[in-house]
């Protein structure tokens, strides 16, 4: 089969810095709190005239900086979100941003926290069957937009983010991306959502399914509504299965790979997840204590920095999952 590698990679956050602190002054909390069960410490907002899309450009220029790579030789741009600022998606104005004159394709995925993994298997079956060779993954979210600022039960968690890699075509001897693993289960997505508010779709369909209140009202999403405790089970428990079969389809165990990289969603989590797999804490790659959880950037944004830091070196394994809302899950062992 053909062969496809991650040839650069780049990332981007907002200016404005909310410790754990500022957060005690909005909500009942304390940073005690936060650290302990979350790890945390710091998050980023997007303010001002910040945007998620300057966020996803700006990374995808780094990714392509570090690859030396020509912008117009893209031929496929995955924005991996679940808060384009526009519903329609956003990829096609981040190829417009980024000036590529070919008019690559550029659309949108929508998978949470997983959104990221997702796109880079979806780069990999572009390449291998679809005849498609520059593939440009990025995975950004502004989730700080669909927090309920006065819910301290979420609102600690999240931060925005962007990161993006760069995926091309090579020969099957080169390839970076070994195996993978992906669910979803929309039984327990009802643990985690942002729905579209209810009482706007009972008015738009009426009891009996007929359009009642016609022209209907502009419609509006809901805050992030979480059981954590719900999440945290879900997390420990799938993660380790999912990332076992992807080493497994590798011909690999967790003792040949250099690098644990979870989605940076709580300490706990990717303590537990590295505990059952037997990763040693040194192999474990973290940022979370500095960004919170960043969603579909939570992945790249921490390959870009333990890239960049000389953690991550060519020629090493990464076994990285994502995990979120859905649910979804999913796993890909990459080879860097
Ligand atoms: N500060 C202080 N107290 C708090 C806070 C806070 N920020 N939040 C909750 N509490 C209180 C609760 O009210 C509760 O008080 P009570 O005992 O008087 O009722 C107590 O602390 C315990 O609350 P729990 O919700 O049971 O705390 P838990 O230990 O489960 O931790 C947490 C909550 C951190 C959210 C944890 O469940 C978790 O991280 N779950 C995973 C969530 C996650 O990763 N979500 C993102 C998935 S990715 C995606 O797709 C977006």
């Amino acid at each position: 089969r053909k062969g496809c590698k991650l040839v650069g990679c780049g990332s981007a956050l907002p200016s404005l810095s909310v410790s754990n602190d500022d957060l005690s002054k909005i909500v009942d909390t304390s940073d005690e709190w936060i650290s302990v069960r979350t790890g945390i410490r710091n998050r980023r907002v997007i303010s001002g005239k910040e945007s998620l899309k300057k966020l996803a450009v700006e990374a995808a220029q780094k990714a392509l900086e570090m690859a030396d790579f020509d912008p117009n030789d893209l031929d496929l741009i995955l924005m991996c979100t679940s808060t384009p600022e526009d519903i329609f998606g956003s990829a096609p104005q981040i190829q417009r941003e980024l000036g590529c004159r070919n008019s690559p394709l550029a659309y949108d995925i929508t998978a949470a926290c997983s959104g990221f993994v997702l796109g880079l298997i979806s780069a990999a079956s572009h390449i291998r069957g679809g005849g498609f060779h520059n593939v440009l993954v990025i995975g950004a979210d502004g989730l700080s937009r669909f927090v309920d600022w006065t819910d301290r039960g979420t609102c600690i968690l999240f931060g925005d983010a962007a990161g993006a890699v760069l995926v091309q075509a090579c020969d099957a001897e080169e390839d970076g991306l070994l195996s993978f693993d992906l669910h979803s289960d929309g039984e327990g997505g009802r643990h985690l959502g942002a729905p579209i508010n209810d009482n706007e779709t009972d008015e738009l369909l009426g009891s009996n399914g007929s359009a009642l209140d016609f022209p209907p009202k502009k419609s509006s999403y809901s805050c992030i509504q979480m059981n954590g405790k719900e999440v945290f089970r879900f997390a420990v428990r799938c993660v380790p299965q999912s990332i076992e079969s992807a080493l497994e389809k590798a011909g690999l165990v967790s003792g040949n790979v250099d690098w644990l990289l979870l989605h940076q969603a709580n300490q706990r989590i990717i303590d537990a997840v590295a505990t059952r797999l037997d990763f040693p804490q040194e192999k474990v790659i973290s940022n979370l204590a500095n960004y919170g959880n960043t969603s579909a950037a939570s992945i790249p944004l921490a390959l870009d920095e333990a890239v960049r830091s000389g953690k991550v070196k060519p020629g090493h394994t990464i076994a990285a999952a994502g995990f979120g809302a859905g649910l979804t899950w999913g796993s890909a062992i990459i080879r860097w």
